[in-house]
């Protein structure tokens, strides 16, 4: 049976801010940040605030089917990309889980000739062939975070998620 970890809200903004303060303490600023869609579209909107840059562009690449369930590869959809020579590169995810997504994407940007390119993650599996660079916790357990609960609800019913009772409402409507 899968395990979930339900990490809330004040927990994200607590792991942003530790990752933040580990790059500070590296002497390490980037000109860019790359967030993976869409699960680090929020973490690298929150590393942005925190460090005053507005300069973010996306890679949009998927690799789970579900729960648990992956693709043989991560599957580039598409590239937000540009003007990213000599620029120190910052890429951020959610979580890096086999570290696939990560490898891809690093792979994308280095074609961009950086000057130089991090990664970042909330948090990070303890199997992870590839870990970034600064990430608050190592987790073994499937995490449902704020940004992708009802997914993991239509999927499974029984997700320990509160309030569920709106959302099923919402989706009958969505279902009719
Ligand atoms: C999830 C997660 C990471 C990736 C991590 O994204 O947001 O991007 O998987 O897994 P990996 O380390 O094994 O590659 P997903 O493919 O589910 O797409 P999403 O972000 O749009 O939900
Ligand atoms: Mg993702």
């Amino acid at each position: 049976m899968v395990e979930y970890y339900v990490p809330k809200w004040e927990e994200i903004e607590e792991g942003i801010l530790d990752v933040v303060e580990k790059m500070v303490n590296d002497d390490f600023v980037p000109d860019v940040i790359v967030a993976i869609l869409t699960g680090g579209v929020i973490p690298a909107k929150l590393v942005a605030d925190a460090l005053g840059i507005r300069n973010i562009k996306y890679i949009d690449i998927k690799f789970y089917k579900g729960i648990e369930s992956r693709e043989r590869k991560p599957v580039i959809k598409a590239v937000y990309v540009d003007n990213l020579e000599n620029k120190k590169v910052l890429i951020i995810d959610d979580v890096a889980d086999t570290g696939e997504t990560l490898d891809a994407v690093g792979n994308i940007i280095t074609m961009y000739n950086p000057s130089l390119i991090r990664s970042a993650t909330v948090y990070v599996k303890p199997w992870s062939r590839k870990y970034p660079d600064y990430y608050y916790k190592i987790l073994d357990k499937w995490i449902i975070f704020p940004w992708d609960k009802w997914e993991v609800v239509r999927e499974n019913t029984n997700a320990p998620i509160d309030k569920k009772e709106k959302y099923f409402d919402i989706l009958r409507k969505l279902r009719k």
